[in-house]
């Protein structure tokens, strides 16, 4: 199966077991907005909690907060999402579908790089052990070709961007011969900048004056509630201020499922600290995120850092932690160093002072800040690709499991009486009772065995028990292994030890 398959595949899979359903369906959808069903739910809050308890818990200086989504307008003036949250926008003139230009240039980048891979695999194959990778790279005339055409392009590309330069970015896009995916033709319009924030008003006046956004992120949440959180939280620099909440774009979106959403969830945690020792926490964050991450043991190599060679316009440093999605490498977190800019900002705009006052130098300052910013939705499709697995078993049967990291997973244990009948369905009831304070459990007493498992397999559920006829005789039960699939007898009185020691979120948060 191609990257692409997979893609289409998971989409589908989401659908079907009640993950992810397309926003508003019988009204044929909105575009890039998704709703989160029955199982999607519960893995989306467990990533939240994951992430909650690893900012607030285990860290004595993070604090946490809900602020709203609206705010009020002189936020996004300060922030500078009103002068500069823009995108450059192209539409081809015979599909009239419209285009980020950056993301068309990218993805004609991206095609280079995949051409220059294919033609080194190309020489590993050939060469077999005999094979020099740096010399092929260095001296390969296909890959040389490919190369000098991907550090031209890249370079005209990197200069347009750093000079918000429109005409540019089109100009690039005619030179490569860049054309619409959907007419095939080259015929573009001029490239134009688009805020991406959404707009609505306050009051039924219809006045110019009642415009307030829905917040493109949470982070200015955190921001106007800085010194109230200081003051009331008694909070010492460095401290951090942590939020879970929606945020809302006007995205230019094409066929990228829940990776880029108008709607969507952040979890940011800005942490202040003292002017000069931003870039000591910035690199303490970047290495405790990344742990963050690898803790799920997902693999290590699917994780990569990308340093910002643009920094955006609040930023002296950023890298992004980028994930290897079905679609490639792409952004999973953010971590910036905002400097002073919010609060500064916020200070100037709003006439309030914005300073703290640091009793180890005698100094008062507006506090530097460092962020650490991911979205959920993407947390989430990074979980389910990686964890979709069609497997081939003995005797031809085939099964699609979803190995979701266990203290993740929307079930944790489904019960399964083995027949409806007998007094097995009351004993299944009875061993669900002793679990359900402990695991989301669900009762399963249709269909044969077999069916029953694949249906857990397929939502991801780490343990099945089965009850049979024996059980009613010693109180054992059949636990079965989502992964591995092995099946062991187990005593009802051990169960709840050994679902735990596999599904229990501290062991997790231990290792970080
Ligand atoms: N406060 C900083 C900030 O918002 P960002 O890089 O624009 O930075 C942070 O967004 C994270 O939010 C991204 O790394 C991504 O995971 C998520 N995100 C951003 N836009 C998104 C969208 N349209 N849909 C889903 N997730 C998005």
């Amino acid at each position: 199966m191609t990257q692409d398959e997979l893609f289409k595949v998971l989409v589908a899979h989401c659908k079907e077991y009640g993950f992810i359903f397309p926003s508003s369906e019988i009204y044929d959808g909105l575009a890039a907005v998704y709703d989160y069903g029955q199982n999607g739910v519960e893995l989306k809050n467990n990533i939240k909690s994951y992430w909650w308890a690893a900012m607030t818990r285990l860290h004595e200086n993070i604090v946490g907060i809900d602020s709203c989504v609206f705010m009020h307008p002189k936020t996004w003036v300060a922030s500078g999402h009103v002068a500069a949250f823009n995108d450059p926008l192209i539409d081809n003139k015979d599909s009239k579908k419209r285009y980020r230009a950056d993301n068309l240039i990218e993805d004609y980048l991206g095609k280079i790089e995949e051409k220059i891979e294919k033609e080194v695999a190309k020489g590993r194959k050939r060469f077999g052990d005999a094979f020099n990778e740096e010399q092929f790279r260095a001296t390969n005339p296909n890959v040389l070709r490919e190369k000098t055409k991907y550090d031209e392009v890249h370079a005209r590309y990197l200069e347009a961007e750093n000079n918000n330069d429109l005409k540019a970015y089109r100009d690039i896009i005619m030179d490569c011969g860049i054309v619409c995916p959907i007419s095939g033709t080259a015929n573009w319009t001029d490239v134009r900048q688009f805020n991406l924030m959404f707009s609505t008003a306050i009051s039924n006046t219809g006045a110019s004056d009642d415009k307030i956004y829905l917040r493109p992120e949470t982070a200015q949440g955190i921001f106007v509630e800085y010194l109230n959180v200081q003051k009331t939280g008694r909070m010492k620099i460095p401290f951090g201020i942590a939020q879970i909440g929606k945020a809302f774009r006007n995205e230019i979106v094409a066929r990228q499922f829940i990776f880029r959403m108008r709607e969507f969830e952040q979890m940011e945690m800005e942490f202040f600290c003292r002017p000069g020792t931003e870039m000591e926490w910035f690199n303490k964050w970047k290495e405790n995120r990344m742990k963050w991450h690898v803790s799920l043991g997902m693999g290590a190599g699917n994780y990569r850092f990308h340093d910002h060679e643009k920094l955006a316009h609040y930023a002296n440093a950023a890298t992004d932690i980028e994930f290897n999605f079905p679609f490639g490498f792409k952004e999973l977190e953010g971590i910036h160093s905002r400097t002073d800019f919010d609060l500064g900002n916020h200070q100037r705009l709003s006439g309030k002072k914005i300073q703290y006052f640091d009793p180890e130098t005698n100094e008062s300052y507006v506090p530097y800040c460092v962020e650490t910013s991911i979205g959920v939705d993407r947390m989430f499709l990074a979980v389910l690709s990686h964890s979709y697995k069609m497997e081939k078993l003995e005797g031809g049967d085939s099964r699609v499991v979803l190995s979701i990291p266990a203290p993740l997973a929307p079930v944790k244990v489904a019960v399964l009486p083995l027949v409806n009948k007998d007094g097995l369905p009351e004993k299944a009831q009875e061993v669900m009772n002793e679990l359900r304070f402990d695991f989301r459990c669900q009762y399963d007493p249709k269909d044969s065995i077999g069916k029953r498992y694949r249906r857990q397999d397929a939502i991801g559920t780490p343990f099945c028990v089965t009850i049979d006829n024996d059980t009613m005789n010693d109180n054992s039960v059949t636990v079965r292994e989502r992964d591995t699939m092995e099946q062991k007898r187990v005593p009802i009185a051990e169960l709840r030890s050994i679902i735990d020691k596999e599904v229990n979120m501290n062991n997790l948060l231990r290792k970080l």
